[in-house]
C-alpha cells in the first residue's frame, strides 16, 4: 500500500539522519584567532574629538542603506525570519537609521501558537530576543519578488502595499542586501509566488547601477544552490560584491536544530538559524567593524560554513566586483561602539552540527509528531501532513525523472536532466524558456513547492537541449496523467515562475 511505503521511506530517511548524526563527532567551529593588527584611520588623530571624527566619516560615506529579506513563511521555517531579525539588530546597533533599513518578513513566527516564547524570536540557543523593534515594512502578502525589485530600485509608485519605504539612495551611498530562505538552481524562494528568478534580479542590479544611485553594494545570500543566482551571470563592473552560502549545486544548511549540537532550548522544535547566516552575524558581533574587512569576514564565514571533515555545510562563494574587499564592514553594517574592543578570542562557537535546508521542515514535523499526545487528534493531523508532503515530493521526483526519459530516452534521460554545467557558466541560456517550462510542468503535475525548487536544473537542461514547449507539454501530460491534487494545484497557489 502506498501509505505503508511512505511511512517506511520516512523511517528510512530518519534512520539515515540519526546514523549521520551519531557518526558525526561534534565539531568545534573556530574563527581564525589571529587578532587584527591595529591600523589607525587617518581620521583617528588625537586632536579630533570623537564627534568630529564621526561627522567626517558620515560625510565621507554618504548614507548606509540595507534591505533584509526572509523569503519563507511558516513556523517550520522559523530560522529565516530569525536570521533577518538578528541582522536588523546588528545594523540598528551599528547606527543605521530605521528609515534606511527595509525589512521583508512574513511575520508569522513571533505570535505563532507554536512559538514557546510568545512575542519573542531568538537566533541562537543562548540568544536574546531579536524581534523587538524590527520594522514591519513588508509582511505577509506584500513579500513578492516584484516588491523587492521596486524597493531596491527606489521606485515608490511600483511598490504594492507595505510601508512604502524604498532605497532612495544617492551616488555616495552604500547598500547592504541580505537574503535568507530556501532556493534552487536559478531561483530564490518568496512566500508569495513566483520565485525570484536569477536573471530578473541581475537585470534589476544593472538598472540600479545605471541609475548612478550608490557608491558600492554588498549582497549576502543564504539559500540552497545560491551560487547559481550569480554563476556566469553577475557582472564585475557594477560596484557590487556578493557572497553566497553555497555554490551553484549544493544545499545550504540550517543549524541550532533540535537534537543537534548546540541544540536550541528544549521547548523549541525548530531550527533557530542557518549556518552561513549565523556565521556572518556572529562574526560581525565579535569584531570592531571599523577594523574587520569584507575579505576577513568572507574567510571566517567560509571556514565556519564548510567543514568537509564532518560532511556537513556548504562552500561559501563570492561573485561580482572583488576589488573593494579590503574595505571595512562598518561602511555597510555600521559600527557599534560597544564592540570597539571586542576580540574573537573570546568567542565560543562550541560544536556545530547542521541539517540540509530541504529536510529541516520534515525534522520539525517529526519533532512535533513525537511530542504530541497519542490521544490528540492533532497527532493524526501532523502524521497525515507529513505523509502528504512526502507523497508530493515523491510524485514530483518520479514525474521529473519520467519526463526526462520521455524527452531524452530511457538511457540518457536521467543524465541529461541532472547535468551540471562547469563553474563559471550560466544555468540556462534562455530564462524565458525556463519560466515557460516550469509553468507547463506545474499545470499538469502540480506546484513545485519549497522542496521541488531543486528540480529547476532539470527544466534548465530541458531548455538548454532545445526541447519545444509542445514536446514538454506532451511529456508532462503522459507523466502526470490522472494527477489532480487540489492541494498542490498552481491555480490556487500561483505559478513558481
Ligand atoms: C571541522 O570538524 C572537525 C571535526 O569535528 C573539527 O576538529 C574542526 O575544528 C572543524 N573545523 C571548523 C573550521 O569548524
Ligand atoms: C516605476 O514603476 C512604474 C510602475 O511599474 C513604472 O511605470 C515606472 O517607469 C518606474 N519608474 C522608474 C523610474 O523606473
Ligand atoms: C575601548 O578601549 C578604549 C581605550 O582603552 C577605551 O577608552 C574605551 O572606553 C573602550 N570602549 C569600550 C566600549 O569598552
Amino acid at each position: 500500500m502506498a501509505k505503508r511505503k511512505i511511512i517506511s521511506s520516512f523511517l528510512v530517511f530518519f534512520g539515515l539522519l540519526a546514523a549521520l548524526l551519531l557518526a558525526t563527532k561534534a565539531s568545534s567551529a573556530r574563527l581564525g584567532a589571529d587578532s587584527d593588527s591595529v591600523i589607525r584611520m587617518p581620521t583617528e588623530t588625537e586632536t579630533k574629538t570623537e564627534m568630529e571624527t564621526e561627522a567626517e566619516e558620515e560625510d565621507e560615506i554618504g548614507t548606509r542603506w540595507a534591505v533584509l529579506v526572509a523569503g519563507s513563511s511558516g513556523y517550520e521555517n522559523y530560522r529565516h525570519q530569525a536570521d533577518v531579525c538578528h541582522a536588523y539588530q546588528i545594523l540598528k546597533n551599528g547606527g543605521l537609521k530605521e528609515e534606511n533599513i527595509i525589512v521583508f518578513m512574513y511575520d508569522d513566527i513571533a505570535n505563532s501558537p507554536l512559538n514557546p516564547r510568545p512575542g519573542v524570536v531568538i537566533n541562537n540557543p543562548k540568544g536574546e530576543d531579536v524581534y523587538a523593534g524590527v520594522p514591519k515594512d513588508y509582511t505577509g502578502v506584500q513579500i513578492t519578488a516584484e516588491n523587492f525589485y521596486a524597493v531596491l530600485l527606489g521606485n515608490k509608485t511600483a511598490v504594492q502595499g507595505g510601508s512604502g519605504k524604498v532605497v532612495d539612495s544617492k551616488p555616495d551611498d552604500h547598500i547592504f542586501i541580505y537574503y535568507s530562505d530556501h532556493g534552487g538552481p536559478g531561483v530564490l524562494g518568496m512566500p508569495n509566488l513566483p520565485f525570484l528568478i536569477a536573471a530578473d534580479f541581475i537585470e534589476v542590479l544593472k538598472k540600479k547601477h545605471a541609475s548612478n544611485s550608490y557608491k558600492k553594494m554588498v549582497i549576502y545570500v543564504e539559500a540552497c544552490e545560491s551560487g547559481s543566482i550569480f554563476e556566469g551571470l553577475m557582472p564585475e563592473d557594477l560596484d557590487i560584491y556578493v557572497t553566497t552560502a553555497s555554490n551553484a549545486e549544493e544545499s545550504s544548511w540550517g543549524t541550532y536544530c533540535p537534537g543537534m549540537q548546540p541544540a536550541p532550548p528544549p521547548e523549541y522544535l525548530t531550527c533557530l538559524g542557518d549556518l552561513y547566516s549565523i556565521a556572518w552575524m556572529e562574526d560581525s558581533e565579535a569584531h570592531n567593524l571599523k577594523k574587520e574587512s569584507i575579505a576577513k569576514q568572507y574567510d571566517a564565514v567560509k571556514d565556519r560554513t564548510c567543514n568537509s571533515s564532518i560532511g556537513m555545510g556548504s562552500h561559501v562563494m563570492e561573485y561580482g566586483d572583488k576589488s573593494f574587499k579590503e574595505e571595512k564592514l562598518y561602511l555597510y553594517q555600521g559600527f557599534n561602539p560597544a564592540n570597539a574592543n571586542v576580540s574573537d578570542n573570546g568567542l565560543q562557537h562550541g560544536a556545530v552540527t547542521a541539517i540540509n535546508q530541504r529536510d529541516a521542515d520534515l525534522l520539525f514535523l517529526w519533532k512535533r509528531y513525537e511530542q504530541l499526545d497519542e490521544r490528540l487528534e492533532e497527532k493524526t493531523e501532523v502524521l497525515s501532513e507529513m505523509m502528504e508532503m512526502l507523497k508530493h515530493r515523491e510524485h514530483l521526483d518520479t514525474s521529473i525523472e519520467f519526463i526526462g526519459k520521455l524527452l531524452f530516452g530511457i538511457q540518457s534521460g536521467p543524465s541529461v536532466i541532472r547535468a551540471v554545467r562547469p563553474p563559471g557558466q550560466v544555468l540556462v541560456d534562455d530564462w524565458d524558456c525556463l519560466k515557460r517550462m516550469v509553468r507547463i510542468f506545474e499545470s499538469h503535475c502540480g506546484s513545485l513547492t519549497q522542496n521541488g525548487m531543486k528540480h529547476m536544473r532539470a527544466f534548465a537542461n530541458i531548455c538548454n537541449s532545445g526541447v519545444s514547449a509542445d514536446a514538454m507539454k506532451g511529456a508532462c501530460v503522459s507523466a502526470c496523467r490522472g494527477y489532480n491534487s487540489i492541494k498542490w494545484s498552481p491555480v490556487s497557489r500561483g505559478y513558481s515562475a
